[in-house]
């Protein structure tokens, strides 16, 4: 099948690689890949659903019916046959406005096999004009409020340093942990990364140096009734005290407002990294948020660097949403 994924458009990269790598994560590898502005095109084979209740930032999963000049998909409405289907058509522009013209064209040309119905459709189909023009039926629409209802003012347990849910979500998607797979976050502070991993279905293993932050993270997962392993400790010894696992997704201290303990970056992260690349099982991935790009060559032989993302904070935090893989 062919998918078109409407991108939430709040980074001008990290929606695409985040609904890339959530395929992966499904194996269904997408091929033949195509963004156009905040659409996504491309060829795999997977459950909408799964898609749908994994991704964070992209609001529609759609599959694609045509592409191409204006023409082109008036014609491919026109032969679609809905067996009298109830539809609706969307023509959404930018600033959230609707093009009337475009929905009443596509409309007409497929009301030859199929009704109208504003109110209860049982088809939705979206029409969107980027450098070509696509015509698109909806699949599953992502549940962008669900992700509100975990923020971090909603939670017991809160510290200026928490990730955004739709961030954290993102992170653990980059890491293409499995439904079953086992999950590490060693920095996992207020435990948001664990909540969003655990809720993907991945089992959970958080650590961190910092007591308070273990027994914040408990809070954190029993608040939205998950469980997880939870250990404190540095991240040196997590090679000794935790299995291999099938992925990380972690967002380090940045030498600012959330403590090392007094340790420097420059000595923290490589001993990380080193701890990782004896965590991850051969070919898994590690997603890590990384104050700046250079922290990227900290990373030993073992870790391959796949890809990486600058999203600005404020004015002096930018963080870079990071993905090595564990060679194999
Ligand atoms: C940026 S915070 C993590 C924030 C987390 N993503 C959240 O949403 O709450 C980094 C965490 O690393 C922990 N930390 C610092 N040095 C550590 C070390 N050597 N080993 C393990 N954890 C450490 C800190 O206690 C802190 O909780």
């Amino acid at each position: 099948m062919r998918w078109l994924i409407e991108l939430s458009g709040e980074h001008p990269t990290l929606p695409s690689a985040e609904a890339a790598a959530c395929f992966e994560a499904l194996k269904a590898r997408a091929t033949d890949v195509e963004v156009d502005g905040a659409l996504m095109t491309f060829a795999a084979e997977a459950k909408p659903e799964l898609v749908a209740e994994r991704l964070a930032l992209s609001h529609f999963v759609n599959e694609e019916i045509a592409t191409g000049a204006f023409e082109d998909i008036l014609a491919a409405s026109e032969k679609l046959d809905l067996a009298g289907a109830r539809f609706m058509v969307r023509a959404p522009a930018r600033g959230g406005s609707v093009r009337k013209s475009v929905e009443e064209k596509i409309g007409k040309a497929l009301a030859g096999t199929g009704k109208v119905d504003l109110g209860q459709p049982e088809v939705t189909f979206r029409v969107h004009e980027g450098k070509k023009w696509h015509l698109s039926r909806v699949l599953c629409k992502v549940n962008r409020t669900e992700f509100e209802r975990r923020r971090p003012a909603n939670r017991p347990f809160k510290k200026p340093v928490m990730l955004h849910p739709r961030l954290a979500r993102a992170l653990v998607n980059l890491s293409r942990v499995s439904y079953g797979g086992r999950l590490l976050d060693p920095f996992c502070g207020t435990g948001g990364i664990l909540l969003e991993a655990s809720l993907v279905g991945a089992e959970i293993v958080g650590s961190d140096i910092d007591g308070e932050m273990i027994a914040g993270s408990r809070k954190t997962l029993s608040h939205f009734n998950r469980t997880g392993r939870l250990i404190m400790a540095d991240v040196g010894r997590l090679p000794s005290l935790v299995e291999k696992v099938d992925a990380i997704a972690t967002d380090p201290p940045y030498g600012r407002s959330s403590s090392t303990k007094s340790e420097s970056i420059e000595s923290l992260y490589p001993r990380a990294f080193q701890a990782f690349g004896q965590l991850l099982k051969p070919g898994a991935h590690l997603a890590i948020c990384l104050p700046e790009e250079r922290h990227t060559t900290m990373a030993g032989p073992d870790l391959k660097l796949e890809e990486t993302y600058p999203v600005r904070v404020h004015g002096s935090l930018t963080r870079h949403f990071t993905v090595f893989s564990r060679s194999r």
